[in-house]
């Protein structure tokens, strides 16, 4: 295994190029509605000779995506959103069969993080698409030269969208930004059946668990969090949910779960899990009242949302990967804490992310979205867009086609029921 290096591309091993193409053709089977944007496009060029830099999970599903938006006519290079989420025979195949360049290793040091991310910047693109707002970020500290040839961009999740309208309200935005997060046809499918599904994935090849019968704090109630609690609901854990909003915590505790602070969890949880875009809501206090054996992931963005340096403080010891992905921290108090993934995103380095057949629906809407704001450039601010409404109902329009759901439809006399006021009872 060598890795292949030159100024445009930085993939681990071309061998692994042919695995790759086969997974990533697997994942467009499950993607239909991407595809059908991408048979459109390939005919309408709307994106014909634009540098596009993207920031995303370098998984087969994002491939797709990518093959989309080079049938558009763009000229793009992808660099990894997460040290650890990268698939390297994806990249491999990316970079060998598809023409588009990946700079992105699992497993990457900082160093080779920042170089792959400062690359992305330094082409100068028109369009960025991001998965947590690092590319932007960049763009409007160290680069902000390049910032001003930017058209704009898009944000793939919540925690890069929370950090983006901080920068709209400090009036510090330089371009466009459109959240793609934030439209339904990603969070209320992505974040919940996705994050449901690809977390307990994450956590049970990672450690081969049982689930059934185990106490299982989900900390966060948003709709990563209601997927996780759904999906070890019904996989027989006792869940256990923390918050810090009332209306969620209320709304958890109506649904049937256990509401607590994390300080009453720690004691009883064997499993847990933190999706809150939020930084430090597993801390060292919280570690040390833990059952022996607890095991403790994160499946939000960043891995600050567990305080493995505040952790590690208080430990003996830490034996690393006493399984692949398995740390265990041996606490002072003589008790081990196993820690998933070093506190990354558990589903995409121990799994393989979300499934396609729920990417199909975020990854159309990304790209649909970045159609869009090369159309209607001159018409926006520097603002943080909404996806429009016609884009989302297009995308769950062809979803219902191709699950073969049909819908009814509004007669005329419902239409004009709807938009009167007179009815009374
Ligand atoms: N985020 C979560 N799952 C993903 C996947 N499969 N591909 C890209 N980004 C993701």
């Amino acid at each position: 295994m060598t890795e292949s290096r030159t100024k445009d591309h930085h993939v681990k091993d071309m061998g692994l190029a042919d695995k790759g193409r086969s997974r990533i053709e697997w994942a467009d089977n499950d993607m239909p509605v991407l595809r059908a944007v991408r048979a459109r496009w390939a005919k309408e060029k709307p994106l014909a000779g634009l540098r596009m830099s993207a920031c995303l999970h370098v998984t087969a599903e994002t491939a797709n995506l990518a093959r989309t938006l080079k049938a558009a006519g763009a000229d793009i290079l992808l660099v990894a959103s997460n040290p650890l989420s990268t698939q390297d025979d994806v990249a491999a195949a990316l970079t060998k069969h598809y023409g588009i360049n990946v700079m992105a290793i699992k497993g990457e040091d900082n160093d080779s993080y920042y170089s792959h991310l400062k690359a992305a910047v330094l082409r100068k693109p028109n369009i960025t698409m991001d998965d947590g707002a690092d590319l932007v970020t960049l763009l409007h500290t160290k680069y902000q030269k390049i910032a001003g040839g930017v058209i704009g961009s898009m944000e793939e999740t919540t925690t890069g969208v929370i950090r983006l309208r901080a920068m709209e309200a400090a009036k510090k935005l330089k371009f466009p930004v459109i959240a793609v997060n934030d439209a339904v046809t990603k969070n209320m499918f992505d974040n919940r059946y996705g994050t449901g599904q690809s977390t307990l994935d994450g956590i049970i090849r990672a450690t081969d668990i049982l689930l059934a019968g185990k106490n299982v704090v989900v900390a966060g109630f948003g709709w990563c969090g209601k997927g996780c609690a759904m999906r070890a609901s019904g996989m027989g854990a006792k869940v256990i949910v923390t918050e810090v909003d009332p209306v969620k915590a209320l709304e958890a505790a109506m649904e049937g779960y256990q509401v607590m602070t994390m300080e009453e969890a720690a004691k009883i949880g064997d499993l847990f899990i933190t999706v809150t875009g939020n930084k430090h809501v597993i801390r060292a206090k919280h570690a040390k009242l833990m059952k022996h054996g607890a095991m403790v992931c994160n499946s939000g963005h960043f891995d600050i949302e567990i305080d493995l340096i505040g952790m590690a403080k208080e430990t003996k010891k830490i034996k690393k990967n006493v399984r692949n992905f398995v740390d265990e921290y041996v606490m002072k108090t003589g008790r081990s804490v196993y820690v998933l993934a070093e506190g990354r995103l558990v589903n995409l380095a121990a799994a393989e992310g979300h499934p396609a057949c729920v990417m199909d629906m975020s990854f159309a809407t990304q790209a649909l979205a970045s159609e869009y704001l090369v159309k209607e450039r001159k018409k926006m601010g520097k603002k943080v867009y909404n996806v429009p409404a016609e884009i989302e109902n297009w995308v769950a329009n062809l979803k219902l086609e191709s699950m073969h759901v049909k819908m009814d439809t509004l007669t005329e006399d419902q239409k004009h029921y709807l938009s009167s006021w007179e009815h009374g009872t």
